[in-house]
């Protein structure tokens, strides 16, 4: 179990009935904390999440609805996801992301963001959105996580040691970049947010063969922080200059960075 615990009491996990939000709730409450996951389908989500978590209705595409999930919690474990579609990401996976810091309205929280390995890769449309969600978390001045997995569940038995990269190097866009287990991406967003070594750290997430790892802290300290100030992560080479930025992206940024975390 990972050290340096400065839990906070309350974590939304956002995306909580997908297959990585599951074990996300699942994780958060192993760890402690009190859980409370964002659902589009109250009694589904009871079907599918376990006792224990209080489920709370809302959809990332309507700001309006999300006042109720995010009243007064201290973590935020961004899990959702849509399709490959430019479409669904923009309005859906980034818009998310945008909606809850929008109605955050600069009240500081800790926030775990899961995209994807392979974001920065040039001229993939719906990749960029996902980047760019990334980008407003980095701008929000909260402290922060970004953890973008190697393929789901493409790993092999023994191949569990958690390996984190920097500067997303690995594009051919098949499970060769890297694969990792559902429930080890959930355990990494959820120590995230108490192990200071996590705070302002992006990174690609695979598993090599070997046992995994009981404590991540060394693991999350031999990484290079963002740097502060910038859009992007520590070792990213992302051509997308900020004057040709959607008109969307550049509104949402600007909205986001005028709220200082109090
Ligand atoms: N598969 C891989 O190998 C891989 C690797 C790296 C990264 N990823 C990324 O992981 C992400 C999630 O994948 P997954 O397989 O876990 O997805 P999933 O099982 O389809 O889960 C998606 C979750 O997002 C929620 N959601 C989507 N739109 C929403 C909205 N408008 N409001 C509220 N909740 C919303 C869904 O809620 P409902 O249950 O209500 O639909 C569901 O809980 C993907 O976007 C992908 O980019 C995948």
């Amino acid at each position: 179990m990972a050290q340096n615990l400065k839990k906070p009491g309350t974590v939304l996990v956002v995306g909580a009935t997908g297959s990585t939000g599951r074990l996300a709730v699942v994780e958060a409450l192993r760890q402690g904390y009190a859980v409370r996951a964002l659902v589009r389908d109250l009694a589904r989500a009871a079907r599918m999440l376990p006792d224990g978590v209080a489920l709370v209705a809302g959809d990332l595409t309507r700001p309006e609805t999300l006042g109720p999930a995010i009243d007064g919690v201290d973590a935020i474990v961004f899990t959702h996801g849509t399709t490959t579609s430019e479409r669904d990401v923009r309005d859906n996976d980034y818009a998310g992301v945008a909606n809850v810091l929008r109605v955050l309205r600069g009240r500081r929280v800790h926030i775990a963001l899961m995209t994807a390995i392979g974001t920065t890769r040039p001229g993939v449309a719906y990749a960029q959105w996902k980047l760019r969600s990334e980008r407003l978390v980095r701008a929000s001045g909260d402290p922060y996580t970004i953890v973008r997995p190697g393929w789901f569940d493409y790993n092999q038995p023994d191949q569990r040691k958690v390996v984190m990269l920097q500067g997303d190097r690995r594009q051919s866009g098949s499970p060769a970049d890297g694969v990792i287990a559902r429930d080890q991406i959930a355990r990494v967003l959820i120590d995230s947010l108490h192990i200071d070594a996590a705070n302002h750290k992006t990174f690609e997430l695979i598993a090599d063969r070997g046992t995994e790892q009981d404590d991540l802290t060394t693991v999350f300290a031999s990484l290079a922080p963002d740097l502060s100030g910038s859009l992007d992560a520590a070792e990213d080479d992302v051509d997308l200059p900020f004057d040709n930025e959607p008109e969307t992206f550049r509104r949402d940024l600007a909205t986001v960075a005028a709220a200082t975390p109090r």
